[in-house]
């Protein structure tokens, strides 16, 4: 019998990737189109190493909606898992109809050509974002929209609604949006990982920074919380439980024409200062930090209430913390390599 044949927009970034190697191993058949602006295609090669296998490859920006049709023509996936689009927060803010031209031009092209070639399945990288600024625990239950604070976190809520208003109009289509909270980490193997170009401004990658030596210290920011130890708490979730999340997700969608919606979290909030002390233990050395003030918009804690994905997808995170930090660095062992 032929292979489920899936398409992975944004599959060479950070969190496609990992979701490429899970659903190779899982017996799917992957294609991944991106347009390289934050990922590299030698990836390819490194799922290739992990799996054996090496994905088909599409160098396409999804706003081109001539070079996608070409794609879906000559294709006849199943469904597609839209990871692509651009995600720093602060650039959004700067920048926000770069944002919303890419992120909600692109997701409308795609959802365009997916209608022309009867391809009636989506799965989409959302954010807790969309939960605005209301207390952990977050529940799928809960309102969204509200208090976002960024234009990048506006397109995640924006694109949501885009695709259940695609749901009501087509019968045949049907869409699962996954809510991922702080993915971290790497893949075991350290072949793959988060690699992203320019400046970070997430805390894991800025960690792998200072790890380099690349940049002297983290900045906390702020540790005046109401936490236990005055810093952030985030429900940090490794990158390859997230990855599994996506097939979860994908097995459990059927032919019927309505929304899904799972957070992918742990359930399990961490704080800013845990996270330094457990990647100083993990590579065996400090890490230079110190505290600064708080940064605009961030919230004291964020995290999941985890049941619905685990009773309905029959999926959870598995790895912890520690697993977080040693797969990061075993990653950072081969990029010096
Ligand atoms: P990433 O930047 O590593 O991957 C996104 C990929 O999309 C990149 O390879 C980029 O080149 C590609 N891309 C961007 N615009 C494109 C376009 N117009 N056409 C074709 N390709 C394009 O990011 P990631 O961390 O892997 O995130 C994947 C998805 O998950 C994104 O939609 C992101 O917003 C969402 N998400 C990420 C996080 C996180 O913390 N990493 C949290 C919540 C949601
Ligand atoms: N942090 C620091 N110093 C840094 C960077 C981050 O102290 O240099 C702290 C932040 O204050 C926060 C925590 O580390 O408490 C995590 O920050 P990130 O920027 O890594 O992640 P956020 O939780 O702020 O944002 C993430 C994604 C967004 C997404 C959001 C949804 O980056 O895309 O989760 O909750 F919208």
């Amino acid at each position: 019998m032929a292979k489920e044949k899936i398409l992975l927009t944004g599959g060479t970034g950070y969190i496609g990737s990992h979701t490429a190697v899970e659903l190779i191993q899982a017996g799917y058949d992957v294609e991944i189109l991106d347009n390289l602006y934050n990922s590299k295609a030698s990836v390819l090669d490194q799922i290739e190493a992990i799996t054996g296998v090496k994905p088909k490859f599409y160098d396409v920006d999804l706003r081109d909606a001539e070079m996608l049709d070409e794609v879906f023509a000559k294709n006849d996936f199943s469904t597609v898992i839209h990871f692509a689009g651009l995600k720093a927060v602060g650039e959004s803010v700067e920048k926000p109809l770069t944002y919303y031209e890419n992120n909600i031009g692109g997701t409308i092209n795609l959802l365009e050509c997916m209608e022309a070639h009867s391809v009636n399945r989506i799965i989409f990288s959302s954010s807790a974002t969309v939960y605005g600024d209301q207390t952990s625990p977050l529940d799928e239950t809960m309102s969204t929209g509200n208090g976002i604070t960024n234009p990048y976190g506006r397109t995640k809520f924006m694109i949501e609604e885009i695709l259940k208003d695609v749901c009501v109009a087509n019968p045949k289509f049907s869409a699962t949006i996954l809510r991922y909270f702080n993915p971290v980490g790497a893949h075991p193997s350290g072949l793959i990982g988060e690699d992203p170009n320019g400046r970070p401004n997430n805390l894991m990658p800025i960690i792998m920074r200072v790890a380099q030596g690349k940049i002297p210290e983290l900045s906390i920011y702020g540790n005046d919380y109401n936490t236990p130890d005055g810093t952030c708490r985030r429900d940090y979730i490794h990158v390859v439980d997230l990855a599994k999340g996506h097939v979860a997700a994908l097995k459990h969608m059927d032919g019927d024409a309505k929304v899904q919606v799972y957070n992918l979290g742990t359930g399990k909030p961490t704080s800013v200062l845990e996270m330094v002390k457990a990647f100083s233990k993990a590579s065996g050395k400090p890490l230079p930090h110190k505290i600064v003030g708080r940064r605009a918009g961030d919230l004291a804690e964020i995290y999941t209430n985890p049941k619905k994905a685990e009773t309905e997808l029959e999926w959870r995170a598995e790895l912890g913390i520690e697993d977080m930090m040693n797969d990061t660095l075993r990653y950072l062992e081969h990029q010096n390599d």
